[in-house]
């Protein structure tokens, strides 16, 4: 009721800061540290900007040039070699060295050429940093020194090389480049990390005659129209970006090096804040799960892994079943096989072995054995037999046998083979027959989101927005809400959209966010401001007044641990709801993502989401249950601060909401045990679910374990953590997290707080308000009981 002050906040944040004016010019002597908050060197424009930006998930900083107008602000350049520092790290501009990095400790890292007579630095327009001497001439260039991006403008001699990063947030040498040959052709291949050795090209430009070398190619040219060309002896020319698909307009242009190994022209708006998709405008190999043919090397992805391209055309890479990646941070690296063929225990061997059926796959480079008019069984009696065959594959009465390791490996529904690869019994018993791509569907969708970012950003900016929403008001005084002059001012600030402005807004409802059992999210923009769009599917019986009195109801939160709700619509039937966009992401993707997220961080979104649901339980004039609270409900802002969404949905979407008997709400693993019983559900559940939620974040586990991963003894994250709390062995829950265990007190602080709020008996269980102080180390937090006095340990 007295939070009026909130109401008052304007609706529309805006989402970019004001760039300072700058010439574009950095006197010599300037400097600049790796921190969240340094303010980088911008060109005159306000286009690029040159300094410090942070990994994902990680304390390390790059040292690069990026965009600084587009919300995702892609890194053009980089330093290659040891390009990536950690905070508090230091750039500076000196006469005589030039651009100079050294690490915190004044080691240095990375220099530019030595100069002498350095006048000053200057971020050009063009993405370019000049070092510009006394005589006004430049002395050096970041556009000579290439990362993995062209630009336009930027000219590369024959000899030049882009190597490719090593993933998307490691800025090492990759294994894929893209070179201008001394023979004038323009090639990709991939190479030996290590040595340096080049593979075998997957990508020719043909712009080498052998019989007259003035046609042969002697420059790469992007120029400033966007268009990327070869540019012959002669002075012909050969285009490599289609003239026809150039979008003609305000655009930034580039071409990549994915890290994947496929290069890429993307263009992007310029002057759109909103729209933060690169578009793809070209992209070559057409199919690398295929194209790159070579004896040597892995071929697309790692040894015994296999390919497939997605809807962007480019490689997912998985482990066949049975085999696991040898480093599991790099999921385009080699798999290993969990046992080791052998020709020296001959007797028993064939007991243990046996086949797992694939299909549609192969890998077309390790054949040994090639028999003709056999049989499926006579095949794999072949390879059973054989202690150095490590898969056969079979097609059309032909049989091919396989030694390790498995190179190139690629499938295609339009492979009609079938695959049966050694496995040794007991250890996995594999699905079969086994269909690719499996594990990596879900990924496979949020590539196809996010396609022209992949390989290019270091912020991918998905976002899957509220994928269940089953929160519902426990609605006191519902009947008796008067008209009060709160709501009126709430509802002036809510934005009251018609449909035709949203289908404008989301362009047709494209670009889908994500999905949920209550509706689907859709990409959308107002006036320079991205928004996320729910489209409510189900509708209760309830009118039109009953709608605008919940929305309003959410409306009136207002908190930044919340997704803020912007405006609706109620046209004819449709109702939609318009929420700000959050750049990161939900926890989910983020917590369980390849890249472990930083204590630091953690800690933080830990914190972040217990204000939030504080604010719900306490602080709303409508106390709100989420009755969802799960890492899928809580989404990242641009820093990553935790907002908590889809709250006070279910009672706009089903009717006859009585809550005591309507069944129970929430998500398996998160549920409190209070559901099951006749007991009344009060806030206590969100404490339960949140200290679910809570170990997650500690531990980077997931509380309800996919089906069949094998780790028995984490399958339930709750009993592991009291486990490893009882025994003193926090080091098990958290996986050995240095971080983590460097800041031990609060560590064990976290998993205490947890544990209270799992408790069985929702007395015993703190508020959320409690939590906070709790987690900040204010207050004491007792040592917790036994969780789950009651009840039989699940086997
Ligand atoms: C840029 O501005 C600074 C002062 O703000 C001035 O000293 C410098 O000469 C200017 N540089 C150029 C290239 O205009
Ligand atoms: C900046 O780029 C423009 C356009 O390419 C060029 O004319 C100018 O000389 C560049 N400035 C410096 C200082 O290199
Ligand atoms: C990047 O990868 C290289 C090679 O695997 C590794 O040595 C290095 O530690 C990685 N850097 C970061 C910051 O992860
Ligand atoms: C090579 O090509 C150039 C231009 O296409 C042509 O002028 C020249 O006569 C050719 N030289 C020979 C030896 O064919
Ligand atoms: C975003 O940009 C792309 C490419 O420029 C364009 O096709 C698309 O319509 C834009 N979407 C919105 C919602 O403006
Ligand atoms: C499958 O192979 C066919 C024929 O080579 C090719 O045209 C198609 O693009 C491939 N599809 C995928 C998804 O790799």
């Amino acid at each position: 009721m007295a939070r009026v002050l909130y109401f008052i906040i304007v609706i529309f944040v805006p989402f970019s800061v004001v760039a300072q004016q700058t010439n574009g010019s950095v006197p010599v002597g300037s400097s600049l540290t790796a921190t969240d908050n340094a303010v980088p060197w911008i060109s005159p424009s306000g286009d690029f900007a040159f300094g410090f930006q942070r990994i994902r998930g990680k304390d390390n900083y790059v040292l690069s040039i990026w965009y600084d107008k587009i919300p995702e602000k892609t890194i053009i350049w980089y330093p290659q070699g040891n390009s990536m520092v950690s905070r508090g790290s230091k750039v500076e501009l000196l006469d005589g060295s030039g651009l100079v990095l050294t690490d915190p400790q004044g080691t240095r890292v990375w220099s530019s050429i030595s100069v002498s007579n350095l006048a000053y630095g200057f971020m050009n327009d063009t993405g370019n940093f000049v070092l510009v001497g006394s005589d006004s001439h430049s002395i050096w260039e970041s556009f000579d020194s290439f990362a993995d991006t062209m630009l336009p403008t930027q000219v590369m001699a024959r000899g030049g090389v882009i190597n490719s990063k090593l993933s998307d947030t490691n800025f090492t040498g990759g294994r894929f480049q893209l070179r201008l040959l001394q023979d004038g052709n323009l090639v990709l291949n991939s190479r030996d990390i290590a040595s340096g050795y080049t593979y075998k090209a997957y990508y020719i430009s043909n712009t080498f005659d052998a019989s007259n070398s003035t046609n042969s190619g002697d420059q790469l040219i992007f120029d400033a129209t966007g268009i990327l060309y070869i540019l012959k002896r002669n002075g012909e020319r050969s285009d490599l970006t289609p003239r026809e698909a150039l979008p003609s307009g305000d655009y930034y242009h580039r071409a990549t090096l994915g890290f994947d190994g496929v290069f890429t022209q993307y263009y992007h708006p310029k002057n759109s804040d909103g729209n933060t998709s690169w578009s793809i405008l070209w992209l070559e190999p057409e199919n690398i799960c295929q194209d790159i043919i070579s004896d040597e090397g892995s071929g697309a992805c790692g040894f015994n892994s296999v390919c497939s391209l997605n809807g962007a055309r480019r490689p997912n890479c998985e482990c066949p079943p049975g085999l696991s990646l040898i480093d599991s941070r790099d999921p385009y690296g080699d798999c290993k096989l969990n046992f080791t063929p052998s020709c020296e225990e001959e007797p028993t061997y064939r007991a243990e072995i046996d086949f797992v059926e694939l299909t549609s796959i192969d890998w077309p480079q390790s054949d040994y054995v090639h028999m003709e008019s056999t049989s499926v069984d006579e095949c794999k009696d072949s390879c059973m037999n054989d202690c150095l065959c490590a898969v056969a594959i079979h097609d059309r009465n032909q049989c091919w046998k396989k030694k390790l390791p498995l190179s190139n490996g690629w499938t295609n529904e339009s492979l009609n083979t079938k695959a049966f690869l050694k496995f040794q019994k007991g250890k996995i018993t594999p699905r079969s027959p086994y269909v690719f791509p499996r594990s990596r569907n879900d990924r496979k969708t949020l590539i196809t989101i996010g396609s022209s970012l992949l390989g290019s950003s270091v912020f991918i900016n998905i976002v899957l927005i509220g994928v269940i929403c089953l929160g519902f008001f426990l609605n006191h005084q519902k009947k008796g809400r008067s008209f009060n002059p709160a709501d009126n001012v709430v509802q002036n600030n809510l934005i009251h959209f018609t449909y035709h402005e949203l289908v404008q807004a989301t362009n047709g409802f494209k670009d889908e966010l994500g999905k949920g059992s209550f509706g689907i999210v859709y990409k959308g923009v107002m006036r320079t401001n991205t928004v996320a769009v729910k489209k409510l599917n189900r509708l209760a019986e309830d009118g039109d007044k009953e709608f605008k009195t919940e929305v309003n109801a959410i409306a009136r939160t207002h908190h930044k641990n919340l997704v803020q709700l912007l405006g609706y619509c109620a046209d004819g039937e449709q109702r939609l709801l318009v929420y700000e966009y959050m750049s990161n992401g939900t926890l989910a993707s983020f917590l369980f993502g390849d890249e472990r997220p930083s204590w630091e961080q953690r800690s933080h979104i830990a914190l972040g989401i217990a204000k939030g649901l504080s604010y719900l339980h306490e602080e709303c004039s409508t106390q709100i249950i989420h009755c969802d609270i799960k890492p899928q409900n809580v989404l990242l802002d641009d820093f990553y601060n935790a907002k908590i969404s889809d709250f006070g949905l279910a009672k706009l979407l089903l009717t006859n909401q009585s809550r005591t008997s309507t069944g129970i709400r929430g998500t398996k693993g998160y549920v409190a045990p209070e559901w099951f019983r006749n007991t009344p559900v009060t806030t206590m559940v969100d404490v339960y679910s949140y200290g679910v939620l809570l170990l997650e974040i500690v531990s980077c586990r997931k509380s309800v374990k996919e089906f069949g991963t094998g780790d028995e003894y984490g399958e339930i994250l709750t009993d592991l953590a009291w486990d490893c709390y009882q025994e003193g062995r926090l080091e098990v829950f958290v996986e050995n997290d240095l971080e983590a265990l460097d800041d031990y007190k609060k560590l064990r602080i976290f998993v205490m707080v947890g544990l209270w709020c799992i408790q069985e008996n929702p007395s015993l269980r703190p508020t959320m308000k409690k939590v906070i102080p709790m987690l900040d180390g204010v207050i004491e937090v007792p040592e917790p009981p036994c969780p789950f006095p009651f009840s039989v340990t699940s086997g």
